[in-house]
């Protein structure tokens, strides 16, 4: 390929998929490199997409089997056809990253699939994945969207069999008697409430003292309880530190994170959820001279360049909240730049989302992050058993907290457990983007009856003056 194009892309994961989307846009000449065979990066292949998809399926499972009854509908004899639940989460995999091909033929961006490695400043080299010939991309700008992996941990040999990460907890072949999961984050959270739905005893063990770390505590706290009650176990305060792969199951070696006697737990599945590293192999950042910072991330300024001219990263390999969306913004708000436009993205407003269920959803600032800033706060919070609509659902788990500034009511954070809270956080992400008043949430109109009106209240609650409560 002889042509110069003006953006070269490395990664084709929300990141860099969606900032050659908008390159092509503005007129950009681009090109996009992905080693995977397919695009749409962790997130759409082994990630958020098909967690999505069993996580769908197995909460109908769910419902069928135990909540019909209550709804006064009479069943019996609900099964799970497992290779026919995993067909279906494939099919939309795949659906989902045709799509994607397609939108790079209709921007006109040429999608070459293979391992790209940045030879120099202005020049990607790209191993074809069908083999064949180097083929060598000129270009003004390289655009790193790498993304991340699954970060190891010492003394556990994933197999993707018995010892898996979310790639193969995503692709297990028969439900497990028993699945022991390292890490209450999200991902251990998801898929552990994935295999509990379907039939698996799953114990977890977190480090921390909490579940879900770098979330609102009450939100936390409250979960604990809920996953508890739905049949999750859990071991808090204790650290992992080795897990054996016997002839019928795993042995897992943990002990009290602040010291004590060891103790083992056997089990049929480990999933070692704990944390994602960025991804850099075999890129050439070290030999064009790419700054990256102690714990691996490329280092970038706060227009996403590099200390290399002419090379940018975006999306998990900088690191911040390894989030699909943030990920997008940053490659939309990236290529404006390189054009010549202004931009930035407001991290406080990027919502976080649990999609176990109860949903889980943060934004902003934690009351934990308040109280450690001395900031002066009020919280307005709301349960959903008073909500109208989830009582009709039978669904009313969980709440809604608005924190606003004490003295401008500015909303500084939004915190909620609850159906569907991930679509319900985003009517405070578009407040808090304007700048939005916790009376500006008060005072807009939601539609009744209505999940939402949940978010209204616990902003009339932060102001003293909830209706329903
Ligand atoms: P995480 O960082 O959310 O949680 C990892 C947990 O493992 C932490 O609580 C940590 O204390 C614990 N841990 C670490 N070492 C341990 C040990 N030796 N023994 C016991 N516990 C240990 O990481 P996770 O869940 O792997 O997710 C990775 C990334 O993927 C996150 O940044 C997350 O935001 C993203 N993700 C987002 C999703 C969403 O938006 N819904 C879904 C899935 C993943």
């Amino acid at each position: 390929m002889s042509e110069t194009f003006d953006l070269v892309v490395i990664g084709g994961g929300p990141a860099g998929y969606v900032a050659a989307i908008r390159a092509a846009q503005l007129g950009l000449k681009t090109a996009i490199v992905e080693k995977r065979g397919a695009l749409g990066g962790t997130c759409l292949n082994v990630g958020c997409i098909p967690s999505k998809a069993l996580l769908q399926s197995s909460h109908h499972y769910e419902v069928a089997s135990h909540e019909f009854a209550h709804h006064g509908i009479k069943s019996k004899g609900f099964e799970v056809d497992l290779p026919a639940m995993m067909a279906r989460k494939g099919k939309v995999v795949s659906e989902l990253t045709q799509g994607i091909e397609f939108l790079m033929k209709k921007n006109k961006i040429t999608y070459v699939a293979g391992e790209g490695v940045i030879a120099a400043a202005g020049e990607v080299q790209v191993t074809p994945a069908k083999g064949g010939a180097k083929q060598s991309l000129k270009t003004k700008n390289i655009l790193v969207a790498t993304g991340s992996d699954v970060t190891p941990l010492p003394g556990i040999a994933i197999d993707e069999k018995r010892i898996v990460s979310s790639t193969g907890a995503l692709d297990l072949k028969k439900v497990p008697a028993t699945m022991l999961v390292i890490g209450a984050g999200v991902i251990g959270l998801e898929l552990g409430s994935v295999w509990r739905r379907l039939g698996a005893k799953v114990t977890v063990i977190e480090f921390l003292d909490h579940i879900l770390p770098g979330m609102d505590g009450e939100v936390s706290k409250q979960m604990l309880r809920t996953l508890k009650k739905q049949g999750l176990e859990f071991k808090l305060s204790s650290k992992v530190t080795g897990a054996k792969a016997m002839n019928d199951g795993v042995e897992v070696t943990f002990e009290p994170r602040d010291g004590g006697a060891t103790d083992k737990i056997r089990c049929e599945i480990v999933l070692v959820a704990v944390g994602r590293r960025p991804y850099t192999e075999r890129l050439g950042l070290d030999k064009v001279g790419v700054e990256k910072d102690q714990r691996g991330f490329v280092k970038v300024d706060e227009d996403f360049q590099t200390n290399v001219a002419g090379i940018f990263a975006i999306g998990d390999v900088i690191g911040g909240a390894m989030l699909a969306h943030k990920a997008e913004d940053e490659g939309v708000v990236c290529v404006e730049i390189m054009s010549g436009q202004t931009g930035h993205i407001n991290y406080d407003a990027v919502p976080a989302i649990v999609y176990t269920w109860p949903e889980v959803a943060g934004l902003g600032k934690t009351e934990e992050q308040l109280k450690a800033k001395n900031v002066a706060y009020k919280v307005g919070k709301f349960p959903f058993t008073a909500n109208s609509r989830a009582r009709t659902n039978a669904d009313a788990e969980g709440f809604v907290k608005i924190l606003a500034d004490a003295q401008t009511d500015r909303i500084l954070g939004a915190h909620i457990v609850g159906p569907e809270a991930g679509d319900l956080i985003q009517e405070v992400v578009v407040t808090m983007e304007f700048g939005g008043s916790a009376e500006d949430l008060a005072r807009t109109c939601h539609g009744h009856p209505g999940l939402s009106e949940a978010v209204k209240e616990a902003a009339l609650a932060a102001l003293g003056r909830a209706i329903h409560i």
